[in-house]
């Protein structure tokens, strides 16, 4: 049996927003190891979500959680990096569309002592990864269109994450590569075969009727 232990990164997209304190100390106490916020402005993507003072307050309630900030705005900006570096985050990762100076934003939040990650929408090509990866922590591919949680996984998305996988070993690199979209119970081994690592999981968690067995 393998067994590898594999991070899990709840997204709290899904989660109960009337209850969110419960629902997250729920998630960390039943093993999920990273809490996973989807920042949204309404540009970038057709959604609107939470803003740093949000973080900040479940910073408070949570001090020794993991936070991972992914940023789907647009213009990202060094002053968007920095308020939710210091409102709690711990990764933050942006979509390379929205940004001009990928390597410069990449630097600055790895500045500010916060794990860099980039985030590819799902036609997206890989290709600029070669020329960051010693600024990048981790590289975040989209298996779903970003904006909304509950989305099936788009299947010609995987061969992506083997493909950045095989890039970055072909270069002496050893990325995380973190999976966000339509992760669930049955289809998580087969993700996890193109060595896929951590995952994101929205209501295959968030809404499992037993969320201890999910
Ligand atoms: C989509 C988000 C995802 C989403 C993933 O824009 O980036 O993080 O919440 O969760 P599910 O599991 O619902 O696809
Ligand atoms: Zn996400």
């Amino acid at each position: 049996m393998n067994t590898k232990k594999f991070l899990i990164a709840g997204s709290i997209l899904s989660a109960d927003l009337l209850n969110l304190e419960k629902d997250v100390k729920e998630a960390l106490d039943e093993g999920v190891d990273v809490i996973h916020f989807d920042v949204m402005d309404y540009h970038f993507v057709p959604n609107m979500t939470f803003g740093p003072a949000f973080l900040k307050a479940m910073r408070k309630k949570f001090p020794d959680a993991v936070f991972d900030v992914h940023l789907m705005v647009s213009p990202v900006t060094e002053n968007i990096v920095d308020d939710y570096a210091n409102a709690g985050a711990n990764w933050i990762s942006f979509h390379p569309e929205a940004c001009i100076h990928t390597e410069r934003m990449l630097t600055h939040i790895k500045e500010m002592g916060i794990k860099a990650g980039l985030a590819l929408n799902p036609a997206t090509p890989p290709q600029m990864l070669r020329y960051l990866w010693e600024k990048l922590d981790f590289v975040l591919v989209m298996t779903v269109n970003p904006g909304f949680g509950g989305q099936k996984t788009i299947k010609a998305t995987l061969t992506k994450v083997a493909d950045v996988k095989k890039m970055a070993k072909d270069d002496g690199y050893d990325i995380s590569i973190e999976v966000d979209g339509g992760v669930k119970d049955s289809n998580i081994a087969e993700i996890a075969s193109f060595r896929a690592d951590p995952f994101v999981v929205g209501p295959a968690f968030f809404g499992a009727s037993d969320t201890q067995q999910a």
